[in-house]
């Protein structure tokens, strides 16, 4: 039990990765707020968790709407007593070259994955301090640090969640707040699922396309990055901070 006594918002926790993380979180102990846009897939991810035995609750949350993130927030206090982890996995998946990205894309993109990611830890803060410190981990991706094709509004903006994470390491630190990064690879999740019908394969063919870029020849499956997160969040981290850790088969070892 890595989390004992503690709580989590977690979004983004109403599909692959982030569900993944929730479900591991409470395993280990820790109670759970899955904030996400969707809300089948919030209430399905409480759902399991509590038939597994945890305690979870569901917030509506659009993670760009600073009042929404809030409400999360105080869902953790409220039900849980307080708040000592964040974890910053919604995203929007937005792709195109420069010519395709209009000016409204390029704003949600940020404003989800990046701004989103701030604005929650800035509303989170108030109950991290009273709980004396705590431990936000961002995920980024691989397509932080490298290009592909027809990916720049993505790309660019994950680029800024490791910035992000950095900046907020320097000036958490000295109120006890550790904040990290999981950079995963291509991992089975819906959000893939889609990609690979879109450029017009089957699951079966993008699998195997996508696995193919791993060393380890294969694509990783969410509960390999929710296990890079517990890490992360918990006491054994304790001496982590501003730190990226690269999730991906080894997809970017070359
Ligand atoms: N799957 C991969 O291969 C992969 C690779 C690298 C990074 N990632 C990152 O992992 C994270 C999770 O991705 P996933 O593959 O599990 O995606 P997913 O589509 O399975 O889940 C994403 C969840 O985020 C929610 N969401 C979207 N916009 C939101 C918003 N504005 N506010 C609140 N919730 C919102 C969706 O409703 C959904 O439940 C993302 O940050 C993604 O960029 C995924």
């Amino acid at each position: 039990m890595r989390l004992r006594n503690k709580s989590a918002v977690v979004t983004g926790a109403g599909s692959g990765i982030g569900r993944a993380i929730a479900e591991l979180f409470a395993r280990e102990g820790a109670a759970v707020v899955v904030a996400d846009l969707n809300e089948a897939g919030g209430q399905a991810t409480v759902d399991a968790v509590r038939q597994a035995g945890g305690r979870a609750v569901f917030v509506r949350t659009d993670v760009s709407k600073e009042p929404e993130c809030r409400a999360a927030v105080e869902a953790a206090a409220r039900e849980f007593g307080g708040l000592n982890i964040v974890v910053n996995n919604a995203a929007a998946f937005i792709y195109g070259n420069v010519e395709q990205t209009t000016y409204e894309q390029w704003h949600k993109v940020w404003d989800v994955n990046v701004v989103g990611q701030a604005q929650m830890v800035k509303v989170a803060l108030p109950e991290l301090r009273k709980a004396g410190g705590g431990a936000v981990v961002n995920i980024a991706s691989q397509s932080s640090f490298i290009a592909q094709p027809n990916y720049v509004p993505y790309n660019s903006s994950k680029a800024g969640v490791l910035q992000l994470t950095r900046c907020l390491a320097m000036d958490l630190a000295k109120e006890n707040i550790r904040v990290n990064a999981v950079a995963p690879g291509t991992i089975r999740t819906p959000a893939v699922d889609d990609c690979i019908h879109k450029i017009g394969m089957t699951l079966e063919e993008g699998y195997k396309r996508f696995g193919e870029d791993a060393v380890l020849k294969r694509l990783g499956e969410p509960m390999e990055i929710a296990y890079a997160v517990l890490f992360l969040a918990s006491d054994e981290a304790s001496y982590v901070t501003g730190a990226n850790l690269v999730v991906d088969g080894g997809a970017t070892i070359d």
